[in-house]
């Protein structure tokens, strides 16, 4: 493993710097004096960097000369862009993929930090995921493309790479995740519903938490590092179910096995799965603590209550 960063301020290319972890990110980078270059696709989103003293790069996932020289321009890269098409989960692997092997290309000898998004879905089906759970995802037909193992190959040819596993639910006022979606399908469908017994457990961490993680990370994790984002191990999908009941005035049900598909749409696969995560190596790493609301506190006090998401 090569030796972390330390606390030194940096030129860093972020893709997904406009989106929902990627703007606290960006945030808390820039107040630790980090210079940031922001991957932008839009009008829309290029001004909002540049409103926030972040520089544009204007490109999109597909645009891999642009990612490329993001990559070659900067001394650490922070992957949070992903096109999350869930009806179309190959076309979203693939884009991810690609991104992180032109990233990774580009870094190459360099020892540079090379941080990407991940999940904890599907590590280690039955109990909780922890950091030394490598994920058994290989190649490009996998979840996320196999992105994970992918970049952390990478570590062998003189990439720094660490990887960021987020909680399935990073939640807040304003998320359009997987918890709007599951709160937009209650509302659609006249009551919240929750999968078979509703004992599947979900990690989750409140937004304002993982983006002191992101700069922790690159400031210290050795390459090679798995981080969890991750405040809460396992909350219950029933008590979820129950909090998004609460917060639109709706009945609250189970929803049998062989009807969660037809009931909650594409979100169904992930609502039914278990996603549990610790987060104790994280902690003890890099002496991140988690202070952020707890997600059913958070869906009580309104988090949810204000906008209206798009489903998928
Ligand atoms: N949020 C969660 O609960 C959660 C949980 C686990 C893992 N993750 C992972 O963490 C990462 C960040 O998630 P997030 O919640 O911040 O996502 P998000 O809010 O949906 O933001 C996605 C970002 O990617 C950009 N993007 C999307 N399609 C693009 C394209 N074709 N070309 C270039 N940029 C594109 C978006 O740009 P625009 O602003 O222009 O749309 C935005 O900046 C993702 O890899 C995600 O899968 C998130």
């Amino acid at each position: 493993m090569t030796e972390p960063k330390g606390d030194i301020a940096m030129r860093v290319f972020v893709t997904g710097a406009s989106g929902w972890i990627g703007s606290a990110t960006v945030d808390e980078l820039l107040a630790e004096g980090h210079e940031v270059t922001g991957l932008a696709r839009s009008d829309a989103s290029a001004a909002a960097l540049e409103a926030k003293g972040v520089r544009v790069r204007r490109g999109d996932l597909d645009d891999l000369a642009s990612i490329r020289a993001g990559a070659q321009a900067a001394e650490a890269v922070i992957h949070l862009a992903n096109k999350h098409d869930f009806t179309n989960m190959a076309a979203s692997s693939a884009a991810e993929r690609a991104a992180v092997q032109t990233i990774g290309d580009a870094l190459v000898g360099t020892n540079r930090p090379f941080l990407l998004a991940s999940g904890v879905a599907g590590l280690t089906p039955g109990r909780p995921a922890t950091e030394d759970d490598a994920s058994p995802f290989q190649g490009p037909d996998s979840p996320r493309g196999g992105s994970e193992n992918l970049a952390l190959d990478f570590v062998g040819r003189g990439v720094h790479t660490v990887s960021l596993r987020f909680a399935p639910t990073v939640h807040g006022a304003g998320d359009h995740g997987f918890i709007a979606v599951i709160a937009a399908v209650a509302r659609e469908k006249g009551v919240s519903g929750y999968p078979g017994d509703g004992t599947n457990r979900w990690a989750a961490v409140h937004r304002s938490d993982p983006a002191r993680l992101v700069a922790l990370g690159l400031a210290k994790a050795p390459a090679g590092a798995r981080l969890h984002a991750v405040a809460e191990e396992g909350v219950p999908t029933r008590d979820i179910a129950e909090a998004i009941g609460r917060a639109f005035s709706l009945p609250v049900t189970s929803v049998a096995p062989e009807d969660v598909q037809d009931h909650f749409g594409w979100i169904a696969t992930f609502f039914s799965m278990d996603l549990a995560a610790t987060s104790a190596a994280t902690r003890e790493l890099l002496g991140w603590q988690p202070a952020g609301p707890a997600l059913i506190e958070d869906i009580d006090a309104g988090a949810y209550s204000a906008h209206t998401p798009v489903t998928g």
